[in-house]
């Protein structure tokens, strides 16, 4: 493992950045697996500044996203659909049919997990997986639990993730109680991980997640068995 501690999460957002683009450079239609949350938001901004510059061309890029709330169109604005085309797709030149985020919709929602890898092995797997932190451990949606859940699943959101999220939305009610995420194979099948995690709060569950034993109850501490991980944190 790789850890990176930046100066202040500009630096953090450049490096990650950085991570990002010579990914694409090297391979321009790699797979990248994307997060939501507020912690990307610099490193998207700063991948369509380069874009804008003519730095990064992303017309052949493929992503998947993590996770999405079950019960929220791309049109709600709190969905994930709608914050990666509001903070990122719309911005870049990357085909938004190459874009896929599970759907919060979808009537038979086993079949929308199944499918959802299914889509994933397709491409090949995720050539570089992007991913925050969650103060519970969290990756994804992949709550604490007592076993790592290895597919895509619907997953009952912890009173602690509702309550952190509920910041995005009017009031905590709104936060919706499911959501559907990647599970642990195809996050851990991915070629290289990123994870980024931003301020001191973010700390003690870093800790916890690549100094501490490995276990389902702190989700993020199965990463530590990845051969190609970095981890870049910035205490401001
Ligand atoms: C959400 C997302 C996660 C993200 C986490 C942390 O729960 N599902 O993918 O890592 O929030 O978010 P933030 O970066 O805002 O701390």
């Amino acid at each position: 493992m790789k850890f990176i501690e930046a100066e202040n999460y500009e630096k953090l957002s450049r490096r990650a950045a950085n991570i990002i683009s010579a990914q694409v450079i090297i391979k321009p239609d790699c797979v990248l697996g994307l997060a939501t949350g507020s912690t990307p938001l610099g490193t998207y901004k700063q991948l369509i500044e380069w874009y804008e510059k003519g730095d990064i061309d992303f017309s052949e890029v493929f992503s998947v996203n993590l996770d999405e709330y079950i019960g929220l169109d791309g049109k709600n604005e709190q969905s994930y659909r709608y914050f990666m085309d509001k903070n990122f797709f719309d911005r870049i030149n990357i085909d938004k049919s190459n874009t896929l985020i599970p759907s919060g919709t979808a009537e038979d929602r086993d079949a929308e997990c199944a499918n959802y890898d299914k889509k994933i092995k397709a491409l090949g797997g995720i050539d570089l997986q992007l991913l925050g932190i969650g103060n519970d451990g969290h990756i994804g949606f992949n709550e604490p639990d007592s076993c790592f859940e290895k597919n895509t699943h619907v997953v009952r959101l912890h009173e602690s993730t509702i309550e952190a999220n509920a910041r995005f939305f009017e009031k905590k009610e709104d936060v919706p109680k499911f959501a559907i995420t990647m599970g642990m194979i195809s996050i851990m099948q991915a070629k290289k991980i990123l994870l980024i995690a931003n301020g001191r709060n973010k700390k003690e569950i870093l800790d916890k997640a690549f100094l501490g034993p490995i276990t389902p109850e702190i989700p993020a501490s199965i990463l530590q068995l990845h051969p190609d991980i970095t981890v870049i944190y910035s205490e401001k």
